[in-house]
């Protein structure tokens, strides 16, 4: 028999919005007759937008002509769309070369597979509630360390964000190696300043260590001093890997593509003793690991980028930020305490009367037909707090907010 990897064992049993799916499945199956309104899981609802649709069209009838048509495409993505990509951080100051940035499927699948270069050994900084696949990927990857008494795990330190210390993880007391930031962050909606993200880049620069920073939502900023990448803060190119996606703000949950920047300054140390580029080793694990994205879906995110992509998904932005505001305006007038929506699709909420988040969860779905995600899926410290997307249509929030009004 083969050996199996064990670390699954140390895993929930189920991804959390598998579970979420599954206990909506339920209750449709018992309840048929009840029209449930889905704001759990932050999947986009607006359709593609003409410019980008039509510039996938373009591309299509191009791989129907032999002069034109496209086999594999680089792995890594074709230089149309990391120009394009390299022009938009140009417009924030940042200056990157095109060898630095990586298309692919996905910032969720990016972010797990980092963990294929690191190491082992390395203590990990993770914030506490979390997107699930931070934590998950480096416990397969095994490197979580040993599983303690409590449930902790001996490499990872958990870094509380809660309303007492205003949603922002504080710098651990212990030296650690590779940290994950997401800004504006999923799920507590709250976006770091540009003071408070040059704290991390210090630290990391002194210390040494990789922060690995999930931009997928950085579209939904709305204030002038949250910054929208984390190389605007001096001295990131030395320390970051940034992650971001078309599926939040392209609608490109279904369509599949993102990019993560590895700036060639960044190096680790290995134990056969001296150091390695980080982007020549991602570059190595994107060739052999990953065949890239369509042309079809690489020429529709170049579109993305054109005068009229960015005004339609601005268009998207808008309508999806109506709903937060809309969801966030509700709870708040019913003396919630309620975070994000400002800088964030996602609304977090203080479950009320000390409900813990899978009760609350089960009283929006079973009283009101509404599913939400409960908070103590994104970690021990998302207990007793509750997100709701403004994904939705505009319709279904709309109703949505009236069914709890009533
Ligand atoms: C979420 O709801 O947290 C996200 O949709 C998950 C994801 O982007 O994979």
């Amino acid at each position: 028999m083969i050996k199996a990897n064990g670390s699954f064992q140390l895993l929930k049993q189920n991804y959390l919005f598998a579970t979420i799916a599954e206990k909506v499945s339920e209750f449709q199956a018992k309840y048929p007759e009840k029209d449930v309104i889905k704001l759990g899981i932050g999947d986009v609802t607006r359709p593609l937008s003409p410019t980008i649709y039509q510039a996938m069209q373009k591309a299509l009838l191009e791989m129907t002509d032999a002069k034109t048509f496209q086999g594999y495409p680089p792995s890594g993505g074709f230089d149309f769309l990391k120009a394009a990509i390299k022009k938009s951080y140009a417009e924030l100051n940042v200056s990157l070369e095109e060898s630095e940035i990586f298309v692919s499927d996905g910032a969720k699948s990016d972010c797990a597979n980092f963990t294929d270069i690191f190491g082992s050994g390395n203590i990990l900084a993770i914030t506490d509630p979390v997107y699930p696949v931070y934590f998950d990927s480096n416990i397969l990857a095994g490197h979580g360390g040993k599983q303690e008494a409590g449930g902790e795990f001996s490499k990872i330190r958990l870094m509380p964000c809660v309303a007492e210390n205003d949603f922002v993880p504080e710098i651990p007391k212990r030296k650690v190696d590779i940290i994950y930031l997401c800004s504006p962050n999923n799920p507590t909606g709250k976006a770091f300043t540009y003071d408070q993200l040059k704290v991390w880049v210090d630290y990391a620069l002194k210390n040494e260590a990789l922060i690995l920073f999930d931009g997928a939502y950085e579209a939904y900023i709305t204030e002038d001093d949250k910054p929208r990448s984390i190389y605007e803060i001096e001295g990131a190119k030395g320390c970051a890997v940034e992650f971001r996606s078309f599926s939040k703000n392209a609608g490109f949950t279904g369509v599949r593509c993102a990019y993560t920047v590895v700036p060639k300054g960044i190096r680790g140390r290995i134990k056969e003793g001296g150091t390695v580029s980080l982007n020549k080793m991602w570059a190595r694990r994107h060739a052999t690991k990953f065949n890239g994205v369509t042309y079809v879906i690489q020429r529709g995110a170049e579109a993305c980028f054109s005068p009229e992509g960015q005004s339609e998904i601005q268009g998207h932005i808008d309508y999806y930020m109506a709903n937060a505001k809309a969801i966030k305006a509700c709870f708040k007038d019913m003396g919630y305490d309620v975070y994000g929506g400002t800088n964030s699709p996602y609304v977090w909420l203080k479950t009320p009367n000390s409900m813990d988040s899978w009760g609350f969860f089960d009283h929006l779905l079973n009283d009101f037909s509404i599913v939400g995600t409960p908070g103590s899926g994104f970690g021990s410290c998302g207990e007793g707090y509750f997100r709701l997307t403004g994904f939705g249509t505009k319709e279904k929030t709309a109703e949505a907010i009236a069914r709890i009004k009533k």
